[in-house]
């Protein structure tokens, strides 16, 4: 399928078939989250593939009762691993891109200046903003996944209506889900994919018109 082709057909889908979503399709869909660019190349993110029906249950009632999470095939717990974003870490990622021959510096420009300069170290900005930057990152990644979603054949929905550490809700759910998940203290649950053969064959959504969301050289001038 063209990328453009893709691109229009997403609709977010949230009633599926029963049929079992393919390995290959779901691998691929995978893939293109794990092949998603990120700040420094920290990449801050965990794919749970979740297909028991207890879980996808006990995650429908963190997302305050969304059936199409009880109801999809498959459903991917899409996590933010904040320690990514950790000064040894970040280094690491940075001394990748160094051996890949991406960034032309040394050693002590990494350590001296990018890991100390606010605009370039996340983590210098403070817990809100390494937040921020994690949310960024992950939606990068399942933008891609949604449309090799679509080019799979699939349908998929993106539910960021959760009780997490971002919005503090139910707690007790949502620490015992970590729990039952593995996740450490540093891995917020931030998103869920639910995917699988679309039940349903939605209109496109409404979009904002052309013109009022993009100007040429100034706002308010038509591009
Ligand atoms: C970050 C994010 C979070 C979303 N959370 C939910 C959600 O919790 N439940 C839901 O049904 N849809 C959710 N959506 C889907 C949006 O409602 C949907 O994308 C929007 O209405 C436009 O429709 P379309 O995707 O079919 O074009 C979310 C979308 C995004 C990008």
């Amino acid at each position: 399928m063209e990328t453009t082709e893709a691109i229009h057909k997403w609709r977010s889908i949230r009633r599926f078939k029963d049929d079992p979503v393919s390995m290959e399709a779901l691998r691929a869909v995978l893939e293109a989250g794990r092949r998603a660019p990120s700040w420094e190349n920290v990449q801050p993110w965990h794919f749970i593939v979740i297909e028991d029906q207890a879980m996808k249950e006990k995650l429908a009632k963190l997302a305050s009762g969304q059936k199409q999470v009880a109801r999809a095939p498959v459903v991917i717990a899409v996590c933010g691993d904040l320690s990514a974003w950790d000064k040894p870490k970040n280094r690491e990622a940075l001394m990748e891109l160094v051996e890949a021959g991406v960034m032309k510096v040394t050693e002590e420009i990494i350590d001296d200046i990018i890991l100390k300069d606010p605009v370039f170290y996340v983590a210098e900005n403070g817990p809100a903003i390494i937040l921020a930057r994690t949310f960024e990152q992950l939606g990068i990644a399942y933008g891609f996944m949604g449309i090799e979603a679509v080019n799979q054949g699939l349908g998929m929905c993106i539910v960021g209506a959760l009780s997490n550490e971002a919005t503090g809700a139910k707690q007790k759910i949502y620490q015992e889900i970590k729990s039952d998940l593995g996740m450490p203290e540093s891995m917020y649950l931030l998103a869920l994919l639910t995917l699988g053969k679309a039940n349903e064959a939605p209109n496109p959504r409404p979009r904002k018109a052309f013109n009022k969301i993009v100007s040429r050289e100034k706002v308010g001038i038509a591009f």
